[in-house]
Parts: structure tokens; sequence; C-alpha cells
């Protein structure tokens, strides 16, 4: 049995100073309380209780290259002595720009923020700022951060959403103001028909349409064949900006993200996490002509912190590692997130378990259901507590994953890693099923 004490006393003294004992409400669904880390090394974190994690979590989702990657850690330490934050420019700022419009035919320009949440703000400011429209069409089940302006429909419940093919906005927390989100228009994601009659009645209204373009929070689900496209086209079409949210999928589902795996152009894009390996960045990349009008146009983006010296010398770095010779290290991650997935699935038929392995091999979610859910209203059909008590067993077996079962996976997840996940994923079913919550 693993002790999580230590944990627990640094937690309860923790909540004394700080609102809650976190930093992000997202930590609150640890188990038995917020664990804390003394370190992370490659696949692995280190708790303070002497316990060792296999990490299908990696910070949700930046920690691409493993935990504290070396090449990445001694490109940051060499700039530490050169200063952090200089409101003005610095050359590595042009390096990574140029990497980027580089290595992304959608990024004409690009622009550097530091928190993927804000970053979205930017892409909806320009959007609404270029067409002079105001509507943005929003995916029920899709995160775009936390502001009033967007943390709307993420996770509501049937009761209050409306009818699956009218979704009406359900603000996802108290204090937000009424009026901020008036601007969405909720739609039911990877339903080109629902787009389209949306476009047909509000179409001279809508700016932009945004979206995950594989759906991650809330589901691993991936764009239906074609709807990606039928989407960007319909966005031409009305003279709307196509705007894709690759926060979780860009540099994970391959070197171009989403948009280079499934073949669109978004006219705007949202980088973050695995941009820079665990360094605070996001990125807005698109059109030119966009882009421009943050000079052009007079519209306002700041912060204090965007492109500072330590996140732009992450992220050349990660770049580089990832885009050398070709993408290679994304093969391998795909042979072994597939062999993963494969695994996972061979195990619940062996312990009986109803369980649908979803996504790609370097994101998917174990899902206790029968058949995969294809958007938001079907993920509530997915077992939860069973996705729960797992991520409860596989804790206990030296695996973590979130409290939805999603693994993301890093370069440093190895063979052997795998082998140790499967073994530890057989103990957590066949515990599982004993239990009968299976
Ligand atoms: C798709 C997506 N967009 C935006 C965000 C917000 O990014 P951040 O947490 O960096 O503010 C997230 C965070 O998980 C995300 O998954």
């Amino acid at each position: 049995m693993r002790s999580y004490q230590r944990s627990v006393e640094l937690y309860q003294e923790t909540a004394r100073h700080l609102a809650g004992g976190v930093s992000s409400n997202v930590r609150y669904a640890s188990a038995p309380v917020p664990l804390f880390f003394e370190r992370g090394e490659g696949a692995r974190l280190y708790d303070v209780d002497g316990n060792v994690h296999i990490d299908y979590v990696l910070g949700n989702g930046p920690a691409i290259l493993g935990h504290a990657p070396p090449r990445v850690v001694a490109a940051v330490a060499e700039t530490l002595s050169l200063g952090q934050t200089y409101a003005g420019q610095h050359v590595r700022e042009l390096e990574l720009a140029r990497a980027l419009t580089a290595l992304l035919p959608s990024a004409e320009l690009v622009r550097f923020a530091t928190s993927g949440t804000e970053a979205v703000q930017m892409a909806m400011r320009l959007a609404r700022a270029f067409t002079g429209r105001d509507k943005i069409v929003k995916f029920e089940g899709h995160y775009h951060g936390w502001t009033d302006s967007v943390y709307v429909s993420c996770r509501p419940s049937p009761n209050e959403a409306g009818p699956a093919d009218a979704p009406v906005p359900v603000a996802e927390s108290p204090g937000m103001s009424p009026g901020a989100y008036d601007g969405l228009l909720i739609a039911s994601w990877n339903d080109l028909g629902a787009l389209r009659q949306m476009f047909e009645t509000s179409g001279r209204e809508i700016a932009a349409v945004m979206m995950e373009p594989m759906m991650v929070n809330g589901g691993a689900i991936l764009p239906q064949p074609g709807y990606l496209l039928g989407v960007q086209d319909l966005c031409t079409r009305h003279g709307a900006l196509f705007v894709c949210d690759e926060v979780i999928t860009g540099f994970r589902l391959g070197l171009g993200g989403a948009q280079g795996r499934f073949g669109v152009r978004p006219d705007l894009s949202i980088f973050a996490k695995a941009v820079a390996g665990g360094f605070p960045l996001a990125v807005v990349a698109g059109r030119r002509d966009v882009m421009e009008t943050l000079q052009t146009g007079g519209v306002m983006h700041g912060g204090t912190y965007n492109g500072n010296v330590q996140s732009m010398a992450a992220a050349i770095t990660v770049l580089e590692i990832l885009s050398a010779d070709g993408g290679a290290v994304y093969a391998a991650m795909e042979t072994r997130g597939t062999r993963l997935m494969e695994g996972l699935s061979k195990l619940a038929n062996k312990h009986r378990i109803e369980m649908v392995v979803q996504g790609v091999p370097t994101i998917f979610q174990a899902m206790f259901t029968k058949v995969g859910p294809r958007n938001y209203r079907e993920t509530t059909l997915v077992n939860r507590d069973r996705a729960l008590a797992f991520s409860r067993e596989l804790q206990a077996q030296g695996v973590r994953v979130n409290q939805r079962c999603s693994f993301f996976l890093s370069t440093e997840h190895d063979d052997g890693i795998i082998d140790e996940t499967l073994t530890a994923a057989d103990r957590a079913m066949a515990a599982l099923a004993s239990t009968g919550v299976a």
C-alpha cells in the first residue's frame, strides 16, 4: 500500500495559506489530496512520500519531452544570468518566430503570449476586429481557458444545456458576467449540418468558428472524416475565420499539430503547452493580413512576460528536438502509443471490462463505454465513476493519469515504460473487476 501521509500533511498546511491549497482548480481532482512532488525526470514523477509515478499527465500536456529534458534545461540555464524579461526585444524572439513560421504552413506571422487562456482571448479579439462581426461559434465540451468570455458550455449538465441540436450557453463558474459571453454561439461539434444551418441563419454575424480540432478536453474525440475541411470551407464561403485552438494538439499530434495531421489550414491557431516543453509560452499564429491588425488595426495585445528569455530559449530547443530528422520522434511515439492503446484494449477484454480506448497514440483516453463518443453529449454517457476508480487503481500501481483516464505520451515513454504500464494496468483492471465497479 502506498502512503501519501507527507502529501496530506503538506496539503493541510498549504491550505492554511494558499486558497484551496492549489494554484489551479484542476488540481483538486487528485487523491487522496493534491499530491506534492519533489521532482520529475523523464517519464517519472517522484512524490514527497517516496512514491514513484509513471506520469501520463505530463503537466496536462506540456512535457512532450518528459520532465526536465536535459537539452532544454541546459539551454534555459545558459540564459538565466542574461535576465528574464526586458520590456524590449531580443534575438531569441526572432529565432523562435522564424522557426514557427517555417514549420507551420498556416503561420505567416506569430505573436507570443504566456498562457493558452490569454492567447485565445487575443485570437477572439483579432477575429472580431478583422471581420467587424461579433459572434464566435464555440462548441459544447471544448475548453478554451477559464475567462468569462469563453468558459461556457465546457461540461454543461444535459439538463441545462438545451436540445442537442440547439444547445444554449451555460456558464461554468459562479461569478461570470452574463454579458461577457453574449458574443458566443454554442454548437454541437462534429456536426457539419448543424454548423451549416447556423451559418444560414446567422452567417453575417459570425466572426469566427473556434474549436479544438481534436476534442481532447472532455473526451479524446477525433473529427469525423471531412469535418474540419467542411468547417474551413463554410468559414471561407461566409467570410468568417476558422480558428483552431491547438493548445493541446499542437506539436503533439505531429510536428504540424492537428492541422497538419488532418490537412486543414486555419486562419488563426493557438499553440501552447508542448511548444515550450513546460515553460510558460503560448503562440497565436495565422494569416498575415489578420495578424497585421495588431499593428495596423490597433488591436491591443499586451503581457509583461510575453517573449521572456527563458521561454524563448526553451521553445527553440524543444522545436529543434521535435523537428530533427523530419520529426522522427513522432514516429517512435506513435509506435509506442499504439502498443499501449492496443495493450489496454486487450487487457480490458481479458478482464471483461467494457472499455473503449480512443484518440491518437500521443493523446488518448480509456473510456468506460461500449461505443466511443463522437461529441460532447455522447461523452455524458461514458461511465465517469469507473474512470475515476480505474485512475485510482492505476495510481496504486504507480501509474498516474487524470481522473478521466487520459494518457499523454512523451518521447521518454520508452518500451520499458510501456511494458511497466501494461503490467500495472493488468493489476489495476483485476482490482477494478474484483470490486465490481467495473
Ligand atoms: C484547448 C485548450 N485551450 C486553452 C487552454 C488554456 O490554456 P492555459 O491553461 O495555458 O491557460 C487549454 C488548457 O488546458 C486547452 O486545453
